[in-house]
């Protein structure tokens, strides 16, 4: 008889936006003439930039002549892609060789992906409140995990101590769902410890289009990180593509473990278990990563940050405390009256009509909080703020 993975047996019933989605659903279908203002996950609401659009529609007629037809492409990634990454990174003089950058179909897939490289008896580090993925994707693998509570004493960026026993890290860095971004001392610290115990962080820079001013948008900003990190980003929220599915993990040549080169071993594990991403979507994610194209997506950004500002003018109204909404896409706030998460997503869904996160969906120490993403479009954003001002206000 087959055993399925009993790992299994240790999640939740179903993942933190697969259950929110269903609760929605659920509210729409009992009142279908009622609006919604999603605020929950972060799912972007502004069409593609035009330099993207303008890149898959040549890519696409390439593919209709036999002398530009593309089969197959190298697994890693084509040249092209991966040195408009090499280039997007020298921007901030972040010197990579193409060959440490692949190519995925996006951060949360790589995340449990990426755990292939590692012995499951490794135990794992997780600073929590974080997406829910690391620790599911954990728990699949049969790892076990621990936590470092980010709170607010800690401005939500806890630090590491020697005491700690992890063998793999995960960072998230502007953090899902906190904000919080470390600077490069707080970044310095979690290399020197990884470096000191032969760990490797995960590190997750999903949201680094977002941070502004001098805070370090890659790992790679720091001296060491090269011996002991690997960078996870996404164009889901660089460049607004959730739908669109790409993004691309870089893993230094130097980083070994036990004599094993980590960077060999992704080459080994991709050329394997995949046929390579996309030509389209790789030609067109070489587009936004340069000139026009960068200036385009920073665009859609700052319209993001706009709803942020929109949202937390509201809660500054209503003398609520938030963390978050300037270096990221997301506001974290401290329900009301000491209301626990899951009740105030209930409050804000049947009162309403606002869909956000519990805190709690991230973890444990999540508890008391509720996280707003700014991703929506403007219109319903500004209703989304006043209803809550008015709810909140009445209190
Ligand atoms: C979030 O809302 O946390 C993210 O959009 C979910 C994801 O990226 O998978």
């Amino acid at each position: 008889m087959l055993i399925p993975n009993q790992n299994y047996g240790n999640l939740k019933e179903s993942y933190l936006f697969f259950h929110i989605a269903q609760k929605v659903e659920a509210y729409r279908e009992k009142h279908p003439d009622l609006p919604l203002y999603r605020l929950g996950i972060g799912d972007v609401s502004r069409p593609l930039c035009d330099v993207a659009i303008q890149a898959l529609h040549a890519a696409v007629d390439e593919q209709a002549k036999e002398k530009t037809f593309h089969g197959y492409t190298p697994e890693c990634g084509i040249p092209e892609f991966r040195e408009a990454v090499a280039g997007y990174y020298a921007r901030r003089n972040v010197k990579l060789d193409p060959a440490e950058i692949f190519v995925s179909s996006g951060a949360s897939d790589e995340l449990g992906d990426i755990l292939d490289l590692f012995d499951p008896v490794s135990p794992a580090l997780i600073t929590q409140p974080a997406y829910p993925a690391y620790v599911d994707a954990s728990i699949m693998a049969g790892r076990k995990v621990l936590f470092l509570t980010a709170r607010p004493e800690n401005n939500f960026l806890p630090l590491p101590s020697d005491d700690i026993e992890a063998d793999l890290v995960y960072l998230c860095s502007p953090s899902n769902p906190t904000g919080a971004v470390y600077d490069r001392e707080g970044l310095q610290a979690w290399v020197d410890y990884a470096n000191r115990r032969g760990a490797v962080i995960l590190f997750d820079a999903a949201y680094e289009a977002f941070v502004e001013g001098n805070l370090p948008h890659s790992i790679f900003e720091v001296p060491g990180a090269r011996t002991c990190a690997i960078e996870i980003c996404s164009f889901s929220k660089t460049a607004g593509w959730t739908g669109t599915r790409l993004g691309y993990t870089v893993i230094p040549k130097e980083l070994e473990r036990e004599g094993m080169n980590l960077n060999a071993m992704w080459v080994r594990n991709r050329t394997t278990k995949t046929n390579g991403i996309s030509y389209i979507l790789q030609k067109a994610g070489a587009a936004v990563l340069k000139g026009e194209g960068l200036r385009q997506i920073h665009g859609n950004i700052r319209h993001y940050k706009e709803n942020a500002r929109v949202l937390m003018d509201a809660l500054d109204e209503c003398g609520i405390r938030y963390w978050g909404g300037k270096n990221a896409p997301y506001i974290w706030m401290a329900c009301p009256d000491g209301m626990k998460s899951w009740d105030f997503f209930d409050l804000l869904l049947n009162e309403i009509q606002v869909v956000g996160t519990p805190g709690e969906g991230f973890g444990t120490s999540g508890e008391g909080f509720f996280r707003l993403s700014s991703f929506g479009n403007p219109v319903d954003t500004k209703i989304a703020a006043e209803r809550i001002k008015k709810l909140l206000k009445q209190g």
